[in-house]
């Protein structure tokens, strides 16, 4: 089993801190909007549908702290929440998502209640946002379960699959996407063998998946980045499975630096490159991979590991936490309404009923 990764109370949220794993199991206590972006920013909560998930409860947290008095200061606080919780992290779209979910559902209130609150609705709003953010909640782990029996009815017999970076449970509220698919199939006795890429600079597929992978008793193996195209060539390798930030609406994908390399080295080997995302990730504003931001993160996560420096000081370093993978680098694209395949702007929107 892993850990929970965030445990709701009503005056705070527990967060797992993800810093700190595989090693220790310790929770960060979370009281308003301004903790939780912090911790977004700061990587002890990270993964694009738990960040979302943590963002719609950071939200509830400080409107119940706030306790506004009239519709105004609903409005207000609510713009001011939504801002302060968008700014964590640009890339993943789940964020904004949550965020925007929430900030809607308090305007639709502040607007059926104009003017100075009454008792009874003040006591009304808080509980409506808490519930709001546990049905995001629940919706998130539902999309991970169809992910899951989507990808894995994808996965040949004996598969022997690779995955980049920790699209796992402890990227979501419930068994992952991308591993999430590893997992399901494994549990049908599908998996001969899989292979976390460790993800540098931030190691989470060494820190997290492998862990995941081990704990979900799947056989498997962890390599470093720059081993990917000889173990998929020396391996038998015949699947690709990722997660996804956001996805355009062309089926262009944003996902942990890295990713692109694979799809590439995927499509030269002409093995299958599936990406598992919930529809929440795919961003129909975005016309394609140009339109999404990528994250550039601080040097010191390049030149630093556990503390330690392994560059020379004073070295100018590039750090994008994401790349994007053209969509037709991408074999199916694997919600949880079914798959998208082949990735083409009319199947995304079919997908998503539009
Ligand atoms: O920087 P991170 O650790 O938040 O990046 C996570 C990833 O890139 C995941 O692959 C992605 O969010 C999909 S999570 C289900």
């Amino acid at each position: 089993m892993i850990p929970p990764r965030l445990i709701f109370r009503k005056d705070r949220m527990m967060v797992l801190d993800q810093r700190l794993l595989p090693d220790r199991i310790e929770y960060i206590a979370v009281r308003d909007a301004a903790g939780t972006a912090k911790a977004t920013r700061d990587m002890a909560l990270r993964g694009a549908p738990l960040i979302g998930c943590a963002a719609a409860f950071g939200f509830a947290l400080e409107m119940r702290r706030l306790k506004p008095g009239t519709s105004a200061d609903i409005e207000r606080l609510a713009r001011r929440t939504a801002g302060l919780l968008k700014a964590a992290r640009p890339t993943a779209v789940a964020l904004f998502y949550a965020a925007d979910r929430m900030l809607d559902l308090a305007l639709a209130f502040a607007a059926a209640h104009p003017g100075k609150l009454s008792p009874a609705a003040r006591g009304k709003f808080p509980a409506l946002l808490d519930k709001e953010a546990r049905l995001l909640t629940a919706e998130d782990e539902k999309a991970c379960r169809d992910m899951g029996e989507h990808g894995a009815a994808l996965l040949p017999r004996n598969c022997v699959i690779m995955t980049h970076c920790n699209a796992g449970a402890l990227a979501t509220m419930g068994i992952g996407t991308a591993v999430g698919v590893i997992t399901a199939a494994h549990r049908k006795g599908k998996i001969k063998h899989a292979y976390s890429c460790e993800t540098r600079p931030y190691l989470q597929g060494a820190r997290l998946t492998i862990w995941e992978l081990m704990r979900e008793g799947v056989p498997s193996e962890l390599i470093t980045d720059n081993m990917a195209a000889h173990i998929i060539k020396t391996c038998g390798v015949n699947a690709i499975v990722v997660g996804a930030d956001r996805i355009a609406s062309n089926g262009d994908t944003a996902n942990k630096i890295g990713t692109y390399a694979l799809g590439v080295i995927a499509r030269y080997h002409k093995i299958p490159f599936y990406v598992a995302a919930p529809t929440p990730t795919i961003d129909m504003t975005a016309k394609d991979g140009d339109a999404i931001v990528i994250e550039e993160r601080s040097c010191d996560e390049v030149t630093y590991v556990k503390g330690a420096r392994i560059a020379p000081k004073g070295v100018k370093v590039r750090h994008p936490a994401f790349d994007v993978t053209p969509a037709s680098l991408i074999t199916g694209i694997i919600t949880e309404k079914g798959v998208i395949s082949p990735v083409t702007r009319a199947n995304v929107r079919k997908n998503l009923g539009k």
